[in-house]
């Protein structure tokens, strides 16, 4: 009998997470120099890291023969301040994925449900299977916003994990105050709400959720390095919660999961606030830049929140293909059932005049 047979049979049956199409391996495919290809696929940020960041990470690489600090003392300090919440409200991990999943080994059983917004980020529903949870996934509004009152609706006596993806991705949409106040007032104590803030830095009116955590509530926020910080390749994601939350998160955690180098960069990251006006004002100049493009073309697309944005191109597929033969490599959407639809990252006027170029091209506008 095969090994399989006594494994972990929700695993075997798991559709795997399906990342951006990487620049060195494209540039194999089409025989192109990679320096040529333009990647605005997973949503990371074309100007980097904060040359602090950098400096932080070169100046703690020496030091890599010791383990690190595992409590990322400093760095949760600083998360603590930031916040104005306690240390022991603060957990950190490798990238908001780890957190994720973290939050599914404190939270999840099998037969326990999971509650999301459909076409919202695939890890929900490759997590909740891992842990022999359901997924449960509710229709969005007709403007693709979240519908919250449906999603408290669809809360059952087995739903221990509800994430408000805020902006969500790959919609790009945001949920506001009113809504939120409205979802959040009478929840059942057996819930845990996870608002997923991957993007929130590119967002402008942001619904104050902290002010749930200091009520007391179940609720946790999630944040990424990966995005405005630019440090996408280093792994590292926080999240800040009431202390019984941070306390199940850090419990289930590995010993030392954020490096050396991850802790020191993102201290000095999260002190350059320089960095990130930069960050954000390219993706507002990028999107004006996109919406014009595609207002031009007469083609639909989704006003966005962060710094990547859906357009309705019709085969998504196809055109994704084509992009890419030519260099530039985007997202297609079929995958998030919106097969109509890619996705672009925003990226810097050189690679967003660039792939709107290919786009005109592929698209005969
Ligand atoms: C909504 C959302 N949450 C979380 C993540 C995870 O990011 P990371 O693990 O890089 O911190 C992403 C990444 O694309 C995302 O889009």
């Amino acid at each position: 009998m095969s090994i399989r047979h006594y494994a972990n049979q929700d695993l075997l049956e798991l559709v795997a997470y399906e990342p951006g199409k990487p620049i060195e391996e494209t540039a194999r495919e089409i025989g192109m120099d990679p320096a040529d290809i333009v990647k605005l696929a997973s949503n990371e940020n074309s100007m980097g890291p904060s040359p602090k960041a950098i400096e932080a990470l070169v100046a703690s690489a020496s030091g890599s023969h010791i383990y690190p600090d595992g409590a990322s003392f400093d760095l949760r300090s600083l998360i603590a301040e930031k916040f104005d919440v306690e240390f022991k409200q603060t957990a950190v991990g490798s990238g908001s994925s780890e957190l994720i999943e973290l939050l599914c080994h404190a939270l999840l059983r099998p037969g326990s449900e999971l509650l999301a917004a459909k076409h919202s980020f695939s890890m929900y529903p490759i997590m909740s299977k891992l842990f022999g949870a359901t997924y449960v996934e509710v229709a969005n509004k007709p403007d693709w916003t979240h519908d919250l009152a449906a999603m408290r609706a669809a809360i059952t006596p087995e739903t221990r994990l509800i994430f408000i993806t805020n902006p969500t991705n790959p919609l790009g949409t945001m949920v506001g105050q009113q809504e939120m106040d409205a979802f959040m007032s009478d929840l059942p104590e057996h819930v845990v709400v996870a608002f997923d803030e991957a993007y929130i830095d590119f967002a402008d009116d942001k619904p104050n959720v902290l002010k749930y955590i200091k009520e007391g509530k179940n609720c946790v926020i999630l944040r990424t390095f990966s995005k405005a910080y630019g440090l996408a390749g280093l792994r590292a994601g926080y999240a800040v919660s009431n202390i019984e939350i941070a306390d199940m998160l850090n419990k289930a955690r590995t010993p030392f999961n954020l490096n050396l180098m991850a802790q020191a960069a993102c201290v000095a990251a999260l002190q350059d606030q320089d960095h990130i006006n930069k960050s954000i004002a390219m993706v507002k100049t990028g999107l004006a830049q996109y919406y014009a493009a595609f207002e031009s073309m007469g083609i639909d697309y989704i006003p966005s929140h962060t710094n990547f944005l859906m357009a309705k191109v019709g085969k998504g597929k196809e055109v994704f293909q084509k992009a890419l033969a030519q260099g530039v490599i985007l997202r297609a959407m079929d995958s998030y059932q919106l097969p109509e639809y890619i996705r672009i990252t925003v990226g810097n006027e050189r690679e967003n005049t660039r792939c709107i170029e290919v786009l005109r091209n592929v698209l005969g506008k």
